[in-house]
């Protein structure tokens, strides 16, 4: 039996979103993923809306975007999905990080790529949905220029990759177009940055000044190439306007949460938006 008709038996017409590291972001991030089509679809006039997310994983922020598209957007646009499903952590860097083990055993055995592609059979049928398996270094350069209204970054988080996905996706995105990504959880001037600076290679370290966890190498790749930035949670986006990139503020968006969330992401997130929420920009 193949693997994808045993996923369609276990889990008939449903993402399997509710296993271990399914959900790898903090689960609010996904509110303002729904949040920035919000704010595209006001001025879109009802033009479909292509998104390109880069690192997939096993689909739930393709679904988020999805589930933005169709409560802003009436289901018009498309998610095209980046990811090579094979393992990519250094892991003599990474050997006593639980969750890079879990992760490299999943893309290897193909079980990602698996429950990747039973989940997003889910998606409403008026979006185009399509991947694309491979590196991001190889693919970016063959994605047709001006043409994308958002690019998501969520791939390797080490500052070489993030930084070169960030500068490879810019030209791929129309004018008024979004450029956001994952797990800023730190912007530089929050964090020390003469850590950050010697900790590119890593993936998760925590930092002295705040005593927070971050991803070094994503606020390093950031504050070179915009300085300060929008975020919220760890969501980062700018907006391309007349040749430069500026802030977007999500402060008004209706709050929606993912369909697929456990009971436990959505505790999760009601939580951590209660914490910010009156601090949003
Ligand atoms: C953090 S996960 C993505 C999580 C996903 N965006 C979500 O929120 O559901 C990172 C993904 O990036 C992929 N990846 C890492 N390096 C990559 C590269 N150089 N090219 C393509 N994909 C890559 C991995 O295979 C993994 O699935």
């Amino acid at each position: 039996m193949s693997y994808q008709k045993l996923l369609d038996i276990l889990s008939p017409d449903r993402p399997i979103l509710d296993v271990a590291r399914a959900v790898l972001s903090a689960p609010v991030r996904h509110l303002f993923m729904i949040g920035t089509i919000w704010y595209l679809a006001k001025s879109a006039a009802g033009r479909p809306l292509n998104v390109l997310e880069i690192g997939s994983w096993y689909g739930a922020s393709a679904l988020s975007w999805a589930q933005g598209l169709a409560c802003h957007n009436g289901g018009r646009g498309s998610v095209t999905c980046i990811d090579a499903w094979a393992p990519f952590f250094d892991m003599a860097n990474h050997a006593d990080a639980d969750y890079a083990r879990d992760m490299e055993a999943s893309l290897a055995s193909d079980c990602a790529y698996n429950i990747f592609l039973h989940n997003v059979k889910s998606m409403p049928a008026s979006i185009t949905c399509q991947h694309m398996r491979g590196q991001s270094a190889s693919l970016l350069p063959q994605l047709r220029r001006d043409h994308f209204d958002v690019v998501f970054i969520d791939a390797d988080h080490t500052y070489e990759p993030v930084k070169k996905d960030i500068l490879e996706s810019l030209p791929l995105l129309r004018e008024g177009g979004i450029v956001c990504g994952d797990d800023l959880n730190l912007q530089l001037h929050e964090c020390d940055p003469e850590l950050a600076q010697q900790s590119g290679h890593l993936d998760f370290i925590p930092d002295p000044k705040t005593g927070r966890n971050y991803h070094p190498g994503v606020t390093l790749a950031v504050a070179e190439i915009f300085g300060q930035v929008s975020s919220w949670g760890g969501f980062w986006a700018m907006q391309k306007k007349n040749g430069g990139w500026q802030p977007i503020s999500l402060k008004e968006m209706p709050v929606i949460y993912p369909q697929y969330f456990s009971a436990a992401d959505l505790a999760r997130a009601e939580s951590h938006f209660a914490d910010i929420r009156d601090n949003l920009c």
